[in-house]
């Protein structure tokens, strides 16, 4: 628990107190932890593996809002305010992850400032995360999306050797797209002009990025 940000301030006693009311359960590859519209009773931390934060259409179509990894939290916003869920969550890979009911969420805010600080920093987060989004959508072309989305991407979950961040891949080519906000045909024809310039390329589940060429472009 120490490792997730949330629970950095806190001491071992207050850890323990935490650690006594949450749960820990594992869940497959590709499990629908919530859908969109339900009502939210507990409230996530992702203590190995990946999850998508997502929202659908009504034809079915996905945008990908963000992934979350290991110390990553998420499901708070419907405890707060106590509307339904804003956006969907499924497990990108095998995943463990700690639940606390609504009741004891809502305690652990009361009870301990430096935590309801923490959650109203990463709101805060996310606002100019989306703010960010909101400009990208708006001013920049394509291929820009796609290469900045791949910089994101590398900075967030990548392992860096040198120059070179290789990135363990969990989402597929529909999923890349939704979260760059183009389609998906825009999506492989500037992956295989980067892997033509020598840029990008994938070795086994890996993919291999050439950050310094790739912020050239
Ligand atoms: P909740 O609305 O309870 O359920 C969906 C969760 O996804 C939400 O709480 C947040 O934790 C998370 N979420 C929703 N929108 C975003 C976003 N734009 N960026 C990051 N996380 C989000």
């Amino acid at each position: 628990l120490s490792k997730v940000q949330l629970f950095s301030q806190l001491n071992e006693h207050q850890l323990n107190a935490i650690a006594s009311i949450c749960m820990k359960r594992t869940f497959k590859v590709g499990t629908v932890l919530f859908h969109e519209k339900e009502l939210g009773d507990a409230f996530y931390i992702v203590f190995t593996g990946s999850v998508k934060i997502y929202t659908s259409s009504s034809a079915g179509e996905e945008k990908i809002l963000t992934l979350a990894k290991a110390g990553d939290s998420f499901g708070e916003l419907s405890l707060i305010d106590g509307k339904p869920r804003s956006a969907s969550a499924q497990t990108l890979e095998d995943s463990t992850l700690l639940t606390l009911t609504a009741k004891n969420f809502l305690d652990l805010l009361k009870n301990h400032f430096d935590i309801s600080l923490c959650i109203m920093q990463e709101l805060c987060q996310r606002l100019r995360d989306t703010n960010q989004h909101v400009y990208d959508l708006t001013f920049l072309d394509a291929r820009t999306r796609v290469i900045k989305n791949l910089i994101k991407l590398a900075n967030k979950n990548g392992t860096r050797q040198g120059n070179v961040i290789s990135i363990r891949m969990t989402l597929n080519y529909d999923e890349l797209s939704q979260m760059a906000g183009v389609q998906k045909p825009i999506l492989m024809q500037v992956m295989r002009d980067l892997n033509e310039k020598q840029i990008l390329a994938f070795v086994g589940q890996e993919m291999r990025l050439d950050l310094a060429k790739l912020r050239g472009g």
